[in-house]
């Protein structure tokens, strides 16, 4: 039994109310019953100052934050005779984590993400983990405080939802392996040399799922799979070599399990996030949800390729991220945050992001275990300020060619 289940009404705070993932959240729980069914005891975003306010009237929430302390003039005035309290900065994200909530989405993109989890995970909350930066990062450490907080880890991300909702809880001992299932984005078919020139613009434009702007590029790169795999690692505590990938362009077909016995189970469903918001939000009840029934006889058919992990190096990153264990899951995130970024300003090219990542896996392979949660921020900070020398290495070379 989760906490929640046990709640007249749900409390539920949304950290990143204003992205991808917030805002389906809040659909779902506006067709769940809105206000007459969960109360809202604290919202997060960052730039979209408009939109943070237009949700904290609608949902009544207790606390808005905005994750930028410039723009807290504006969102305190912007609420100002509401009765909805204002917050910003870093310590107000974490306030809001220790709100008081049956359950906590973890919606903000990236490393940001972590201290207020943590903070929610602290009082108890049941996660509801959009954020898989939390895992890859902290990995033991924040599977550890969620044992400890008492709150239950509901998967939020469509892949490890599958996989939740197909793990038998008495046969976990016959699991032989899971398989994720990628749709291999936007340049599946594209040649080496044609993905190294694409722009952030093109690999932003994902062919099935509508998402914020960083993971639809991870999906083009596949290193959204890539975190996947270490995520999926710490959520079912399960060794490298059970994890599988295999590209599924339709993506219907969300994740597998496959037991000892050769069966393998599925989950499918429409390629639509309130279904795994939905589950992880009702749980452990099914809800009635807004999203598209699968009509078989139109599909046809469902594919599968192997992944080329020449075009695509992320799965074999996550691989020896997974291998070496310490602190390379903080370091290949962090390393992989600042080539993103990077990516994104125009500063590298798409398959530079792999390599810079690589690169700062092997520059800080010094096998560090983390023993707090200091260390994945220390982690986190020395892989970003090792990938950001190797960027302006690229840089300087580019220049010096033209
Ligand atoms: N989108 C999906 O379908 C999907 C699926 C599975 C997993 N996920 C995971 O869910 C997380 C969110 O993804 P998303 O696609 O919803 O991202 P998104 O659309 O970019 O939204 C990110 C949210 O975080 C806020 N934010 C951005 N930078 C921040 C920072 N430094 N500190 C605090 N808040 C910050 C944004 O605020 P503003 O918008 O106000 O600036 C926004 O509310 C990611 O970890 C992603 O991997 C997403």
């Amino acid at each position: 039994m989760t906490n929640a289940a046990s709640a007249e009404k749900r409390r539920i705070s949304v950290l990143g109310s204003t992205g991808s993932i917030g805002r389906n959240t809040l659909d779902v729980m506006s067709h769940l019953g809105g206000r007459e069914a969960f109360e809202v005891p604290a919202i997060t975003g960052m730039g979209n100052i408009g939109l943070l306010v237009e949700q904290a009237k609608q949902t009544g929430a207790g606390f808005a934050v905005t994750a930028d302390p410039d723009l807290y003039a504006e969102l305190k005035s912007a609420l100002a005779g509401t009765g909805i309290e204002a917050g910003a900065g870093p310590s107000a994200l974490v306030e809001a984590g220790l709100r008081d909530t049956d359950i906590l989405l973890a919606g903000i993109v990236g490393i940001a993400g972590l201290a207020p989890t943590l903070a929610a995970i602290g009082g108890g909350a049941d996660i509801a983990l959009a954020n898989k930066e939390c895992l890859v990062s902290a990995g033991d450490l924040f599977t550890s405080a969620i044992a400890q907080g008492g709150g239950s880890l509901l998967p939020v991300d469509s892949e490890h939802s599958a996989i939740f909702q197909v793990l038998e809880e008495n046969q976990r001992h016959a699991v032989e392996r899971i398989i994720l299932t990628a749709s291999g984005g936007p340049f599946r078919n594209h040649t080496r040399d044609e993905m190294a020139s694409m722009t952030a613009e093109v690999a932003a434009a994902h062919p099935n799922w509508s998402m914020g702007i960083k993971i639809s590029i991870d999906s083009a790169s596949m290193f959204n799979k890539a975190l996947e795999m270490i995520e999926a690692r710490h959520l079912f505590g399960l060794r490298p070599e059970q994890i599988e990938v295999i590209v599924h362009p339709q993506s219907i077909i969300h994740s597998m399990v496959g037991y000892s016995d050769g069966s393998v189970l599925a989950q499918l469903g429409a390629p639509d996030m309130r279904h795994a918001i939905g589950y992880a939000i009702s749980h452990p009840r099914r809800a009635s949800l807004p999203v598209e029934r699968l009509d078989f006889a139109k599909l046809a058919r469902l594919d599968f390729h192997a992944p080329d992990e020449v075009r695509f190096p992320a799965l074999a990153l996550a691989r020896t991220a997974m291998e070496r264990g310490g602190l390379q899951g903080a370091v290949l995130n962090g390393a992989k945050e600042a080539a993103l970024d990077a990516f994104i300003a125009g500063r590298i090219g798409f398959l530079d992001m792999a390599d810079i990542v690589s690169a700062t896996m092997d520059r800080l392979d010094d096998g560090r275990q983390a023993t707090a949660i200091e260390d994945v921020y220390a982690a986190d900070r020395e892989a970003r300020i090792v990938a950001g020398a190797i960027i302006a290495e690229l840089g300087a070379r580019s220049r010096a060619r033209h």
